[in-house]
């Protein structure tokens, strides 16, 4: 009899610790897997010499991957107006009469899901190269906007004329594969070789190795992701020089990279200290532009944890997007209720204090709140890959705007102050920590 009592006891705190182990498990692998360091360079051997040859040579043989990315933006960043004129997202019958360029002498568009801008060829240092239109389409509120693509860190090394301004240093090296080590525009947009390397030993022996970059560890996996998902300097500022002594040459890319070597190299990091604001970053280190995925993420504690970009978003089809987001399913595949992870509480009510069907208990409005803006005009809404909560009284205390706060986004009748009450009222004291 005490024999089967302690089975079934035995059996109980089994299931109940199947029950609420943390569904980080599938993941220990990834998350133990050795540190490799930084300065490791991971790019196989063979890749040294190897060219690069486009994505449709790849389509032979990974046709699966290859109609993944071909419905991806990142194999529409860099559209050929001459190929499909349906490309250009913009109303040109309204570009404003001051506007420097026609849809005729345009060659590309750059993006189109929230900003289009034009590339136009252009002579520019004596070297053919692009230049920007004076204006760009919004998409969020369907208007032509001044484009002056000079007003940015580089502003010392560029003359303030978008005719003079190349895209060939400020742009390029993130939007055209192969731009960033060769120089070279190998196929437009971001395709198979601008995360795993030169493919041209591969295509002739696919024995011969190609990067991916989930063979390493976890810290430099995401190091594919952050060569253009993150906000830089010239690296050559690191050797105490000033912006003007990068005239007509400052690179806004790490210009050398290529998938595997280090991205340390190659990368000065936008510069951040907490408690300053700058163009790019609240005085919390949330991001007030596009494009600054990176910067935040690798301060949160999920990076240094071992959690990459592709743990929320697959590389090819880019799914988990803001048209699409994926839910709680794609926080609650790792974070169960009461696991060691957290959330500590035992029910999504518990933990979000609104009712579980509210958009209130959606993981991703209080924990990647919209804080940054595509353009100067745009409204707020670039979600945050900040994670951590940001409590009212935090947003208060960095002198961030009211509409940043996760909590005042919705609520926008209530002040700070009074949201921060009502988050103390729910008992939890380190949410009032920032005080
Ligand atoms: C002639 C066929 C062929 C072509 C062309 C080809 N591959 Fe492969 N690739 C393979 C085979 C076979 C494998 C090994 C089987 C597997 O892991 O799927 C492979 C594996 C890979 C892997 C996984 C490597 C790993 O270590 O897990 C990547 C990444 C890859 N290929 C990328 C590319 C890219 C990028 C291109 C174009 C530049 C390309 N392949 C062209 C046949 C090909
Ligand atoms: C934005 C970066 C990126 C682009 C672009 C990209 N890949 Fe990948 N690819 C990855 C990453 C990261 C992995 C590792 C995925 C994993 O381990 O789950 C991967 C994995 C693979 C694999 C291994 C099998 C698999 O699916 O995990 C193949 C094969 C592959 N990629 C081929 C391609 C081909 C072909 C293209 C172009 C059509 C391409 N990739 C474009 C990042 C990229
Ligand atoms: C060579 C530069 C480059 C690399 C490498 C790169 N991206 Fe991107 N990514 C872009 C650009 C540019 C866009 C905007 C595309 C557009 O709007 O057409 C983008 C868009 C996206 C989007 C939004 C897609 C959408 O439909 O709105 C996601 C998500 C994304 N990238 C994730 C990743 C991840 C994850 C990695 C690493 C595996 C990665 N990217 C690597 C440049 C890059
Ligand atoms: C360090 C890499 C990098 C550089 C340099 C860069 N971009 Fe991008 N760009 C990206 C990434 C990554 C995205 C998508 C992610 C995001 O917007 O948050 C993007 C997004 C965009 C978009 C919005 C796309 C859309 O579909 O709405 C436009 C337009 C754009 N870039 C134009 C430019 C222009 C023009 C330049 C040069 C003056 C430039 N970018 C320089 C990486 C870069
Ligand atoms: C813990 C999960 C998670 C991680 C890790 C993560 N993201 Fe995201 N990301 C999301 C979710 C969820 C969204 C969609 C939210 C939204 O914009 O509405 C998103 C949105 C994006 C977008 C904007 C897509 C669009 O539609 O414009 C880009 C670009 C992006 N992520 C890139 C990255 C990069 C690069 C990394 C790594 C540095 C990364 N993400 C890491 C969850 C994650
Ligand atoms: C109504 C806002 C809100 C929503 C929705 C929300 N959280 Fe939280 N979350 C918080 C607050 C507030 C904290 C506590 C921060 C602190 O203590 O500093 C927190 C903390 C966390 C933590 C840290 C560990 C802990 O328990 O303190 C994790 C992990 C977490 N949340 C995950 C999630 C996941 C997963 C979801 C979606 C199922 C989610 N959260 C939805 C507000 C929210
Ligand atoms: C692949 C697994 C995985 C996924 C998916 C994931 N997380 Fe995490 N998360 C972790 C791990 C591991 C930690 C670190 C736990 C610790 O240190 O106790 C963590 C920590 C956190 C924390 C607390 C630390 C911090 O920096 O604030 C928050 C909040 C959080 N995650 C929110 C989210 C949200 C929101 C999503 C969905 C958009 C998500 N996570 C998706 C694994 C994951
Ligand atoms: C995405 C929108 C959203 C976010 C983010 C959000 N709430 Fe709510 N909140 C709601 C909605 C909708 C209700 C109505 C009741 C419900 O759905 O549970 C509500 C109800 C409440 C209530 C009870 C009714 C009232 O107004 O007194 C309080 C208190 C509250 N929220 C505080 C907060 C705090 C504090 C935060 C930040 C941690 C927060 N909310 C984040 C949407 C949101």
């Amino acid at each position: 009899m005490k024999k089967i009592l302690i089975l079934i006891a035995l059996i109980l705190i089994a299931l109940l610790a199947w029950v609420f182990q943390p569904k980080i498990l599938p993941y220990y692998e990834q998350l133990t897997k050795e540190r490799v360091g930084l300065n490791v360079d991971l790019q196989p051997k063979a890749q040294k010499e190897a060219k690069f040859v486009g994505s449709k040579k790849c389509q032979e043989c990974h046709k699966e991957q290859y109609s993944a990315w071909n419905h991806s933006l990142h194999s529409k960043m860099i559209q050929d107006i001459k190929k499909d004129s349906s490309v250009v997202v913009a109303d040109f019958s309204k570009l404003p009469k001051d506007a420097d360029f026609t849809l005729k002498e345009a060659v590309y568009t750059i993006g189109s899901k929230f900003k289009q801008r034009y590339m136009i060829p252009a002579k520019i240092n004596g070297k053919d190269d692009f230049r920007l239109g004076n204006y760009q389409w919004n998409v969020e509120n369907k208007k032509w906007q001044h484009f002056k693509p000079y007003k940015y860190w580089y502003k010392d090394a560029y003359k303030h004329d978008n005719h003079e301004f190349p895209t060939s240093n400020t742009c390029d090296g993130c939007h055209f594969t192969g731009y960033m080590s060769t120089q070279k525009r190998v196929e437009p947009a971001i395709a198979c070789e601008s995360c795993h390397g030169a493919g041209s030993k591969h295509v002739e022996d696919d024995n011969s190795p190609i990067y991916k970059a989930t063979m390493a560890d976890p810290i430099r996996a995401t190091e594919v992701c952050l060569q253009c998902h993150m906000r830089n300097r010239d690296k050559k500022l690191d050797s105490n020089i000033s912006v003007k002594d990068l005239w007509a040459i400052a690179k806004d890319y790490p210009y050398g990279y290529e998938a595997g070597k280090p991205l340390i190299d190659y990368k000065k990091v936008a510069p951040f200290t907490l408690g300053k604001e700058t163009k790019e970053f609240w005085a919390n280190g949330a991001a007030k532009k596009n494009r600054t995925q990176g910067n935040e993420f690798v301060h949160d504690t999920m990076y240094k944890h071992g959690i990459t970009c592709i743990n929320c978003h697959n590389p090819h089809s880019l799914s988990n997007r803001a048209d699409k987001p994926e839910g709680n399913q794609a926080c609650l595949k790792c974070h169960s209720f009461g696991s060691v992870i957290g959330p500590h509480q035992s029910s999504i009510e518990a933990h979000t204090h609104h009712k579980a069907n509210s958009k209130g208990s959606l993981c991703i409005e209080c924990h990647m709140p919209k804080t940054a803006r595509h353009t100067g005009k745009s409204p707020l809404t670039v979600r945050s890959h900040k994670f951590e909560f940001t409590s009212p009284s935090e947003t208060k205390f960095y002198k961030m705007p009211k509409e940043t706060n996760a909590c005042a986004s919705c609520h926008k009748e209530k002040s700070l102050d009074e949201l921060q009450k009502d988050l103390e009222s729910w008992g939890m004291v380190e949410w009032g920590k920032k005080n």
